[in-house]
Parts: structure tokens; C-alpha cells; sequence
């Protein structure tokens, strides 16, 4: 197997070089601070090492849950919000056909999702989807109390308890939460379901490899192993053994930190895939609560080309200059299409005609980046050698790993989310939770 590469030779021209390098000495002690538990957030590091340490036991008894969840049940529904969902909708798209869906013949259930909204219709309609379907759930809810997750389990177990009768429901509920927190796990004690623990020391949006992630992925009917393995092999090359100049994770935190210092206050991961629109959306999670706070930290945002570059495409390339690009490039889809001849070529295509669809793609995504650099958007790329579950792997914990040194260079907790805290408080306080009195009356003095 390669590697995923990180290619940064895009920025230079509105960074230098030497100043990147110059990050070395700063990586190599966040580096280190990371494994020695040295920085701000250190208790939450249980994602570091969590790729080699997870054993052939562990691996086959997810895999033996999701079996269970596959023979049983024609849709999944997996509620969770946040790191609780993100990393395996991220996963999970980005490997399924892109008309799943659709298709009637089925090998594995159609995995869904409920708890990342309080939509109402959403909630309706789906409930409504599942009145006739042999439906499981995998509940995910670290704290185990947080408001979304918790009122689309409580209406979807009901309809499951309706549906199936008691028992059976509770052999068709997984839990993933606290080991002995929160009222997830008190529910899941007392009805007896499947549980899977989700460690103190993880937090929600570095969960992607431990159960949150994997259980959704396996009943999917993907190869958490090669998951597993990739992630693996980038937790070696991220490691401090590794020099400054090998290590893509160390590469990336330095010239990222460099280039919002030379103003790129905007990053946007882009992908030329509609599969990969998730992994933005995981990605965004990652970056946006790791480094958002203090005043400080880039702003994440994701774009899918070629599909976007018609509405935002206008303001990547002459809007303010405060934006740089991470490309997420697959080097070979994983099928072919070739653009058809056409005799009385009407639409001027045939200029294409023999190509693959994917050149035109390539093509795109070429002309596109020397657009973007020639309007004053540096460009970073991170080529994937093809779409699959190992170099997945490998990219989500890249990721994880820079971020982690990302933070400590800016000087953040990159493993706290206090700002989140102020939603919850106000929304509480409206709703007149007990408890809130006080925030209450002061909230409804303003309104
Ligand atoms: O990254 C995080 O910690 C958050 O996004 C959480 O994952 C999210 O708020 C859900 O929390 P919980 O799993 O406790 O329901």
C-alpha cells in the first residue's frame, strides 16, 4: 500500500518556503507535547495511540454487533450529533454507491441518521419511512444527555417497542456512550442492550475509530479493518520518530499556522467527488471546535467542485483575499466511463470523445487550482491514491493528528468546545428545563 501525500509547493509564492521550515523546532515540541501529555487538553489524548491499540477482539466483536444488525434489520438508524455521527456519515458515503438508496436488492441496510437536527417534518417523515421496515438503532451520545440524540431515541425507540414488541426491540438497540455516565447509560443498563464504550479520555470529534465510528461502518458492510490499518500506518509516519519533512501531519499544521498568519483567515477543503461531501463536514467539525476560540482560529469551510465553482466559485477567485484551499484529490476511480463519440455532434462535445470521465475531472481540478492560485488562493493538496477504506483510514487520522498540533502551535486547547456550552444554556432556559430558573426569567426579559 502507499500513502496518502500532502502536497504544499501551491503555497510558496504567498508563503515561503523557509518560513514553513522555520516551523520545526515549534511542530517537534507540540509533537512531543502530544505524546508526552504535556499540553492543554492532555486528558483528552485517548485518540493518539487508539489506531495500534485496538486487537483483533475488539474488531470482531463490532463486526459481530453489525452482523447481527444486518441480518436483522433492513434500515439502521444511526442517532448521534457532532463527533457522535459525523466521522462514520463521512466514511459511509464516501464508500457507498451513490445510489444505495435506490437500489432494491439489498446486501446490507440502508444506514440513516436521526439526533443531528430537531427538524420536526425530518423526524415525522422519517418515523413514517420506518412504519413498515424491520428498523435497529445504534444509539451514540458520549455525554449520553445531549438534547437532539436523546428526543429522536426516545420517539424511535417507542416506534421500535410498538413495532416489534419489547423484547425484540432491545436486541435491535446498540449503545455507544460513557462507561458509567449519563441517562444513555442508565437506559442501556437497565433494558440490557448492547453497549460499547466510548473512553473518558476520546472526545467526540477524534471518536471516528473507536465504536462511534466503526459499528456504523461495519453494518454498512465496510472493512473496518482496513480502517483500521490505514489509520494505523498514519499514526507511524505522524509519530515523533518521524523528520519534519516526512511527517504530513507535521507539514501541514506548519504551513496552514503560516498562512493564517499571512492572513489566510479561511480554509476551504474542497473535493472534486459529491461522495466526499462528508468528509468536509467531518473535517469542519474537526478544525472549526479544535480551533475556534480565544479570538482565534481559521475558519473551515468545504466546497464540492466541479458543482460549487457555479455558485462559489465567483468568490473563491476574486473575493477578499483571505482564503486558502486543501484539495482532496483521488488519483483513480474505482470505475470507468469514457465520454461516447457522437456524429452529428451537436453540443461540441466531441473533442472529449475517448476520453475518461474522470480526465475531464482531472482536468477540471487542474485548471481550476492554477485559476485559484493565479487569483491569489494558495493551494494545498492531499492526494489519495484511490477511494477506499484503508487510505480513508489513513486521511481521517492525518487529519486528527494535525489538528492536534495545529492547536498547540496557535496556542489553543485543541480538546475543549466551551462555546458550545451558550446554545444549549439559552435553549434550556427557554424551554424551562428544571434547573434553569433564573437564566429563564432573564432570558425571557430580553426576548
Ligand atoms: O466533538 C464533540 O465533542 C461534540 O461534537 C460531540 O460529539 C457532540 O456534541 C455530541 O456529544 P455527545 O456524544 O455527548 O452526545
Amino acid at each position: 500500500m502507499q500513502n496518502i501525500k500532502l502536497t504544499i509547493d501551491k503555497a510558496f509564492g504567498f508563503v515561503s518556503e523557509e518560513a514553513v521550515a522555520g516551523y520545526e523546532t515549534k511542530v517537534a515540541a507540540a509533537n512531543a507535547a502530544l505524546h508526552n501529555g504535556t499540553g492543554k487538553g492532555s486528558d483528552f489524548l485517548g485518540w493518539l495511540n487508539l489506531p495500534s491499540s485496538i486487537d483483533e477482539a475488539h474488531l470482531a466483536d463490532v463486526e459481530n454487533t453489525a452482523q447481527i444488525l444486518r441480518e436483522n434489520c433492513e434500515v439502521v438508524i444511526v442517532i448521534g450529533i457532532g463527533g457522535s455521527y459525523l466521522g462514520a456519515k463521512a466514511v459511509i458515503d464516501a464508500l457507498s454507491n451513490s445510489f444505495d438508496w435506490l437500489q432494491t436488492e439489498r446486501k446490507a441496510p440502508v444506514v440513516v441518521y436521526a439526533g443531528q437536527n430537531i427538524g420536526e417534518d425530518y423526524l415525522y417523515e422519517l418515523q413514517e419511512m420506518l412504519q413498515n421496515k424491520k428498523f435497529g438503532i445504534i444509539s451514540i451520545s458520549k455525554s449520553g444527555t445531549t438534547t437532539e440524540p436523546a428526543l429522536a431515541f426516545r420517539l424511535l425507540k417507542t416506534q421500535l417497542e410498538e413495532q416489534q414488541g419489547k423484547e425484540a426491540a432491545q436486541k435491535l438497540i446498540v449503545a455507544v456512550t460513557d462507561k458509567s455516565r449519563g441517562a444513555l447509560r442508565t437506559l442501556a443498563t437497565q433494558e440490557g442492550y448492547k453497549t460499547y464504550i466510548i473512553e473518558d479520555n476520546i472526545g467526540g470529534r477524534y471518536s471516528v475509530l473507536s465504536p462511534v465510528g466503526l459499528l456504523p461502518m461495519a453494518v454498512a458492510g465496510f472493512d473496518i479493518r482496513q480502517f483500521v490499518s490505514g489509520a494505523v500506518s498514519m499514526e507511524t509516519l505522524c509519530g515523533t520518530e518521524t523528520a519534519f519533512e516526512e511527517n504530513p501531519a507535521a507539514i501541514y499544521a506548519a504551513v496552514r499556522n503560516e498562512l493564517y498568519k499571512a492572513g489566510k483567515k479561511i480554509e476551504i477543503l474542497v473535493n472534486f467527488h459529491p461522495k466526499l461531501h462528508f468528509i468536509g463536514e467531518w473535517w469542519k467539525q474537526l478544525y472549526g471546535e479544535s480551533e475556534g476560540k480565544d479570538n482565534v482560529g481559521i475558519f473551515p469551510a468545504s466546497v464540492d467542485f466541479t458543482s460549487d465553482l457555479h455558485s462559489m466559485g465567483q468568490w473563491i477567485q476574486e473575493g477578499e483575499r483571505t482564503i486558502f484551499e486543501t484539495v482532496i484529490s483521488i488519483q483513480s476511480s474505482n470505475y470507468t466511463k469514457t465520454v461516447p463519440t457522437d456524429a452529428a455532434n451537436l453540443d461540441g462535445l466531441n473533442f472529449l470523445a475517448g476520453k475518461r470521465v474522470d480526465e475531464v475531472n482531472k482536468m477540471a481540478e487542474l485548471g481550476t487550482m492554477i485559476a485559484h492560485i493565479d487569483g491569489g488562493v494558495p493551494n494545498l493538496k492531499i492526494e489519495l491514491p484511490a477511494l477506499n477504506e484503508f487510505y480513508l483510514g489513513q486521511l481521517l487520522y492525518f487529519f486528527e493528528k494535525a489538528c492536534g498540533i495545529s492547536g498547540y502551535i496557535l496556542g489553543v486547547n485543541p480538546f475543549d468546545q466551551p462555546g458550545v456550552e451558550a446554545y444549549k444554556k439559552n435553549m434550556f432556559a427557554l424551554l424551562d428545563k428544571p434547573g434553569f430558573e433564573a437564566e429563564s426569567a432573564a432570558i425571557k426579559a430580553r426576548i
